[in-house]
């Protein structure tokens, strides 16, 4: 919370820079390229439910009463909220009449320290064939932390349940940090195994998830995807790509389209923001080295706050409060972190 006031202090002025392009182009030359129009306004509601899905409050959530309930995402109606306590993890699923959606949102990591939880990724091994796509691998606590827990039943259920009575809506998926390697699994299964369409995904501060192999597969099943990063944040660099270790046959990690990368620039006391938006090509394609490779990645600061949001668990929460529903919060989170196998994901 300190570090929101400190954001909106030194944010001097705000200038954009958008590109608007198609969502996969080629050119005459055989070289493929990705890029998926930026949408800054979506992106600006989509990390309100970001953030607020790492409220502890469930029954704050149900009502959406809850502190980061209000702004863009006022009027949401929440269909499912699933709240995984043996894998910590939560998520949930609901209706955004204003976007015409369902909105579907995972919370990222809840380890007290985010220092350690990225330091340990750092050595995230690419450890699982992803079923059914040739050469794709990827790392499996993510995967696991979609595909084999309670969530991917009823994120899919509450899903096809809402679109029975309202087939007009869309589907937006959206998460922070590993709440955005699993929004990533969760919409290449609605579009690929689902056969969902047009499902849209924006993610803030994701993690690499998989392989180029990986990504290839997922750019043409997903191609509405924005892929968001933030000056410093050290997230985006972790696992670690290695530009030329294909070459060699190593496996590497290697994220996919499409990164908007938000970075600033000091003219003198004045902080100014821009956004670019890249697409990379050829074996580069999510991996364009003029967007966040572009700086070392070394902040958790410019990791927990994407457009002057905060995406965190409420500091306040994670000591004394007791929640409405009479839970103890700390205890919840005291659970959270012994039972789980947290460094699994
Ligand atoms: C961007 O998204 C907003 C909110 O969904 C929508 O109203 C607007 O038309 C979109 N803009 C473009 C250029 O597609
Ligand atoms: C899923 O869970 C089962 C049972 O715990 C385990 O045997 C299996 O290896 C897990 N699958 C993945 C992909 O982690
Ligand atoms: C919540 O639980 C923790 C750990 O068991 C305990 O230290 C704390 O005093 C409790 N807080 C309240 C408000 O009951």
């Amino acid at each position: 919370m300190e570090y929101n006031r400190e954001w909106q202090v030194k944010l001097g002025a705000i200038v954009l820079f958008l590109s608007f392009l198609a969502c996969a182009a080629s050119d005459g030359l055989g070289q493929k390229t990705v890029a998926c129009e930026y949408n800054r306004t979506r992106a600006l509601v989509l990390v309100e439910y970001a953030s607020a899905v790492y409220i502890i409050d469930d029954a704050s959530l149900l009502s959406w009463t809850c502190s980061r309930c209000k702004g863009l995402t006022k009027g949401f109606k929440i269909h499912t909220l699933i709240v995984d306590v043996q894998h910590c993890l939560q998520a949930f699923v609901g209706v955004a009449e204003n976007m015409k959606a369902i909105i579907i949102a995972f919370r990222g990591t809840q380890d007290t320290s985010m220092q350690n939880w990225a330091e340990d990724l750092y050595f995230r091994e690419l450890d699982l064939d992803y079923p059914g796509v040739i050469d794709a691998m990827v790392h499996r606590g993510f995967y696991a932390a979609y595909h084999n827990t309670t969530l991917r039943e009823r994120v899919v259920g509450a899903v096809q349940d809402i679109l029975q009575a309202r087939s007009d809506l869309g589907v937006m998926i959206t998460g922070h940090s590993m709440g955005g390697a699993m929004a990533t699994f969760c919409a290449l299964d609605l579009s690929a195994n689902y056969g969902f369409k047009n499902v849209e995904v924006i993610t803030f501060g994701q993690p690499r998830v998989g392989n180029q192999a990986f990504s290839v597969y997922y750019n043409e099943h997903v191609p509405l995807t924005i892929r968001v990063t933030h000056a410093h944040d050290v997230v985006p660099h972790l696992p670690p790509y290695y530009p030329f270790s294909q070459l060699v046959g190593e496996k590497t990690y290697h994220h996919f389209a499409t990164e908007v990368w938000i970075f600033r620039v000091s003219i003198g006391r004045l902080q100014l923001e821009f956004e670019r938006v890249c697409d990379g090509s050829g074996d580069d394609i999510g991996e364009d080295p003029s967007c966040s490779r572009s700086v070392a990645g070394n902040s958790i600061a410019d990791h927990l706050n994407y457009y002057g949001v905060f995406l965190s668990t409420e500091d306040d929460v994670l000591g004394l409060q007791k929640s409405s529903t009479g839970t103890n919060t700390s205890q919840m989170l005291g659970f959270c972190k012994t039972s789980v196998p947290l460094q699994r994901f």
